[in-house]
């Protein structure tokens, strides 16, 4: 057989980490959509590709996370403890009811649409300030130098992390995203995962000696005060959903900001359309989540046989994969190209944020923090333009789907 045939019938169908797939998954996708919609998946996955069965998946009860036991398959019994693994065991993202619902429960009230509706002159504010500060200069990366700062910030707020001690976390480096990839880590990826785990809970465990004594009106006094109460949630669990808090919203909320730009600067008819109304913003944004989602899947493990799943039997144990990005744009539920950006489409209802009982629980605030970001900088710079917005360099992590930098001068 001709050499070149041969490699191009056995690509594999999901090799997310394949530089063509993260510089384009959506031909990917849609291979995986008509061809095999719940493949299978050599290291033993099943990877959903319609929104139908990711929609019914991440909302049936007979798919949890099952976090342990599935870290225990892929790795073997000892995973647990690497203390990075523990950690991630404690975030309310990976665990499932009842423990979901109690770790949830104590934090939702922050997140309610009134309260982050409450935060948009702050966000405002911090929007303006970032652009003043760079105005003058004529040009910037858009990832680090605008979006980056803005979701750090408001959880900073949020979590009552004190002005003088925000200076490490502007500067950390961003590169946490491997640990959710579907595809195992290595040694060297798990130690790094460990020192970074360990750096945290350093830092948030005098942060709560600094809540315990001066307690404000923050998530981290409120959380606090719960651990105090003894039943509500203990020392370990506390620790791993402040950092999971912390880190949710950053390389997400800023990716959808820099995703966002690039296909509005690919698409200048949509530029204009925007730029001349931009009342139209807020669905701007929605089709910035649907068009290229900031997380691009997430999954779920069967917690009982299922005889049937897009035509496969899923045996118990088994994970799902989610393709949040393909869902979003299969022609079943947007049969007007779904490939092309419009800002102007109706019902949009993407799968960005998950769904079911996980549903983000910062989606309300990352939306709102999109569409100040995007609409300030459209009005204040009007004459940006990107320096090479074909050819744009994309960060290695699948899961989380977002440029490295985004130069654009005005
Ligand atoms: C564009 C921005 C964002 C995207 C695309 C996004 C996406 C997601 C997705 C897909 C999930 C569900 C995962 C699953 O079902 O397994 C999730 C959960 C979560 N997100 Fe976000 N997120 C964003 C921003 C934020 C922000 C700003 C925060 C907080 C400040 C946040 C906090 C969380 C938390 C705590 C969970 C876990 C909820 C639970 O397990 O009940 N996210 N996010």
């Amino acid at each position: 057989m001709n050499e070149h045939v041969q490699t191009t019938t056995s690509a594999p169908l999901f090799n997310p980490l394949a530089p063509e797939f993260i510089r384009d998954p959506y031909p990917h996708y849609e291979r995986l959509r008509t061809t095999d919609p719940m493949h299978l998946t050599p290291l033993g996955m099943f990877v959903a590709s319609r929104h139908a069965e990711v929609s019914l998946v991440l909302r049936d009860k007979r798919f949890g996370k099952d976090y342990v036991e599935r870290s225990k398959r892929r790795y073997g019994p000892q995973i647990m403890d690497e203390p990075v693994f523990r950690s991630m065991s404690h975030w309310m993202l990976q665990q499932d009811p009842p423990d979901h619902t109690r770790l949830r429960g104590l934090v939702v009230k922050a997140f309610t649409a009134r309260r982050v509706e409450d935060m948009r002159p702050r966000i405002q504010q911090i929007v303006d300030q970032t652009l003043d500060a760079i105005e003058a200069k004529g040009r910037m990366d858009l990832i680090e130098d605008f979006a980056f700062r803005l979701p750090v910030t408001i959880i900073c707020d949020m979590l009552g992390i004190p002005e003088e001690h925000r200076e490490v976390f502007y500067n950390s480096s961003r590169d946490g995203g491997r640990l959710l990839d579907p595809v195992p880590l290595t040694k060297a990826e798990i130690e790094q995962g460990n020192a970074s785990n360990l750096m945290a809970q350093m830092y948030f465990q005098q942060l709560f000696e600094l809540r315990r004594k001066n307690p404000g009106d923050d998530l981290t006094t409120q959380l606090v005060q719960a651990e105090e109460d003894g039943s509500k949630l203990s020392n370990e669990e506390l620790t791993a959903n402040i950092i999971l808090l912390f880190g949710a919203g950053h390389e997400t909320t800023v990716n959808l900001i820099g995703n966002g730009l690039l296909a509005l600067h690919r698409n200048p008819d949509q530029l204009a359309l925007l730029k001349a109304n931009p009342a139209l913003t807020t669905n701007a944004v929605e089709e910035f989540l649907r068009y290229d989602s900031s997380v691009q899947l997430t999954g779920r493990v069967a917690l009982e046989d299922i005889e049937d799943l897009g035509g496969k039997k899923i045996p118990k144990g088994e994970s799902v994969l989610c393709l949040l990005g393909s869902a979003n744009r299969d022609p079943a539920v947007y049969p007007d190209r779904p490939d092309r950006l419009d800002i102007t489409r109706p019902k949009i209802r993407p799968l960005s944020f998950g769904g079911g009982i996980h549903l983000c629980l910062g989606a309300q605030l990352a939306r709102i923090e999109a569409e100040v970001a995007i609409a300030t900088l459209l009005r204040r710079l009007p004459d940006l333009r990107l320096d090479d917005a074909e050819n744009p360099e994309w960060r290695p992590t699948f899961v989380l789907r977002g440029l490295k930098r985004l130069p654009a001068s005005w």
